[in-house]
């Protein structure tokens, strides 16, 4: 497990930008998994510029969804779908499930044969909610847990009553790739920024692997990449202050 800290969110967008580039020039044809929410969206506009004026290029690459809202059209302003039109224009395959699909359950399972079908994921990005959840595996998500249609939690509906326009618009249920299914990406990059971020950041890298926090399934993967600004960094004892803090001994300072 790698910590890479950087000042803030202005200095954490070009740098996962990077990231993401470099995966696809490493690897040309490589397949992602993205997130939505507002960690990725700075880095999400910086790969379209990057992409626009031909300084990265991700032609034959593809890119999976890791999760959607269920029980509504694609079209419904707050949908991962509707995320992706408008915030990452990159001319690759995009795929995402449907959510107005009949069958959320069997849709969601086929759309993670279908990441299987192109290889699996060679780098899945992933955010990580307040509450710990990773894509929409809220607390309560096992090790082992599958592609699935589960209830979201009133936290991360709130998270979303903007998009939507009111909290009453946000679905009652998601569907997501499940945590076996994002440990099994070749590598992972996990991005946090934000004060807010601070405590759900160090339960999952420092506290006891648990359901009760999704994110801390994580620890177990043999490659994966923290890129977190000081603020979502500030409560690991890494960075305590003290000689252990002095010393950072995990975290890179960029
Ligand atoms: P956020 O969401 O980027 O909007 O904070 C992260 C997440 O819930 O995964």
């Amino acid at each position: 497990m790698r910590i890479e800290v950087v000042a803030d969110e202005h200095a954490l967008a070009p740098r996962a930008a990077d990231l993401i580039c470099d995966a696809a020039l490493a690897k040309p044809d490589a397949v992602f998994g993205l997130p939505t929410g507002t960690t990725p969206l700075a880095a999400y506009a910086e790969i379209e510029r990057r992409v626009w004026g031909r300084r990265a290029d991700f032609s034959r690459a593809s890119a999976f969804a890791i999760d959607e809202f269920a029980g509504v059209p694609w079209s419904t302003p707050g949908t991962n779908s509707m995320f992706f039109r408008r915030h990452l224009r990159v001319p690759w395959p995009l795929h995402l499930p449907d959510p107005a699909a009949p069958d959320p359950e069997a849709e969601i399972r086929a759309f993670a044969g279908g990441v299987r079908a192109a290889g699996g994921f060679d780098l899945c990005v992933l955010g990580i909610g307040v509450n710990g959840h990773i894509a929409f595996n809220e607390p309560g998500s096992a090790r082992d847990s599958r592609a699935r249609l589960v209830s979201l939690t009133p936290e991360s509906r709130a998270a979303h009553a903007e998009a939507f326009g009111s909290l009453d618009a946000v679905p009652a249920r998601g569907m997501t790739l499940g945590v076996a299914d994002l440990l099994e990406a070749r590598a992972l990059l996990v991005l946090a920024q934000g004060d807010a971020k601070a405590a759900p950041v160090r339960d999952a890298l420092e506290g006891a692997m648990t359901a009760a926090v999704p994110a801390s399934w994580l620890q177990g993967h043999p490659d994966i990449l923290w890129l977190l600004d000081e603020a979502a960094a500030s409560r690991l004892d890494s960075r305590a202050p003290g000689p252990a803090g002095a010393a950072r001994p995990r975290a890179k300072k960029r």
